[in-house]
């Protein structure tokens, strides 16, 4: 602490405590909140990377009930795992958090980690996760640091550099150690919690709400008046778009789908058979040449789909005549593919663009 500038000191010693106490009386009531089981707190924070909050609730209501600790999710199978993370995306968050459990289960018998740098060792968990996980469950003065945090610190601090520069990124997760150590005892998961908070309610990229917010007098970038250009917004990265074009076969109850490899992305989930081309009309040229079937001449659906820095277009075509030769033959084409019914589809995940496309 030695070197530390009587301001940065007193800011030290108040901001924690104004914030954990603001949050005692503004948190919302997020059902994670009301646990401080390890794995529950684990499954969220997981479900909220790259995930809204109104997204994750139903979720993780969802999978704490059918799979209540580690245990279970050991014992589950890869199907019901993707099943119960279908429609939320990212879906190696829920292949590595199976992965994790069945790992836990076998070398530790059950147990999850308590230290910080084991939690590291997990894969789907960065410094972030495992600083959120060790402190909201187990009270550790660890930090974390995500965009809420970044943008909250740039401006208690007005720290104007490039919130990418590395430099600028090591002084960020020391103000938010410096931050977390200087907690109240027991309060170092709330005091998290309460910038996550912040982040989230008041302290938002534009129009920061500084009348209500606890630390506004503590805040360098208002005393300047400049809480609106800190941190410097980045340039949105530019969105490629892609085409697809699906085929959609039914019979009766029946859908005609396959299943995609575990390697690829989105592995393990059911999808109609598609195509991908550089327009839309390739697409359905190409999937009519690989279908060896003259196709419906528009398509019957037109879904859009953003996936981080893609938007995709997924164009649904029926044959034109599905006679039962054409459909022996399409069979034939597409060996893995297997006819599901709706009980199937019951059990079964499927990428949320096809859900929408059988749907
Ligand atoms: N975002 C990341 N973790 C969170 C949490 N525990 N509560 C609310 N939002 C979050």
């Amino acid at each position: 602490m030695n070197g530390l500038t009587a301001t940065y000191k007193h800011f030290l010693k108040l901001t924690p405590k104004a914030l954990v106490n603001w949050f005692a009386q503004a948190a919302r009531d997020l059902p994670w909140r009301r646990t401080r089981d390890p794995y529950a707190i684990w499954v969220s924070e997981i479900m909220l990377q790259q995930t809204q909050v109104s997204t994750v609730i139903p979720y993780w209501e969802r999978w704490m009930k059918r799979l209540p600790d580690v245990r279970a999710l050991a014992a589950a199978e890869e199907q019901e795992v993707l099943k119960l993370w279908e429609g939320l995306g990212y879906y190696r968050r829920a292949r590595h958090l199976h992965l994790a459990a069945k790992k836990v289960v076998a070398e530790n018998n059950g147990r999850l980690p308590l230290a910080h740098e084991q939690w590291l060792e997990i894969p789907g968990i960065g410094r972030y996760t495992a600083g959120a996980i060790c402190s909201i469950a187990f009270q550790h003065p660890v930090p974390i640091l995500d965009g809420n945090v970044v943008r909250i610190l740039c401006r208690l601090l007005l720290i104007r550099g490039d919130t990418k520069d590395k430099a600028v990124l090591k002084r960020l997760w020391d103000a938010a150690q410096d931050l977390v150590s200087h907690a109240p005892d027991g309060q170092h998961g709330r005091f998290n919690e309460s910038m996550m908070e912040l982040g989230a309610t008041l302290c938002i990229p534009r129009q920061p709400l500084c009348l209500l917010c606890p630390v506004s007098e503590l805040c360098a970038a208002r005393k300047a008046g400049v809480v609106n250009q800190v941190p410097q917004i980045a340039a949105r990265a530019t969105i490629t778009p892609r085409y697809f074009a699906a085929l959609l076969l039914r019979d009766g109850d029946r859908t005609f789908l396959r299943q995609r490899a575990a390697n690829e992305v989105n592995g393990g989930f059911w999808e109609l058979p598609n195509i991908e081309a550089p327009s839309p009309e390739e697409a359905a040229q190409l999937l009519a040449k690989k279908s060896a079937t003259r196709l419906s001449e528009k398509p019957i659906k037109i879904i859009q789909h953003r996936i981080t820095r893609y938007s995709m277009t997924l164009s649904v075509y029926q044959p034109d005549s599905p006679t039962r030769k054409i459909i022996t033959r399409i069979e034939k084409i597409w060996p893995d593919a297997r006819w599901l019914s709706t009980e199937d589809l019951k059990h079964l995940p499927v990428a949320k663009a096809h859900l929408r496309a059988i749907g």
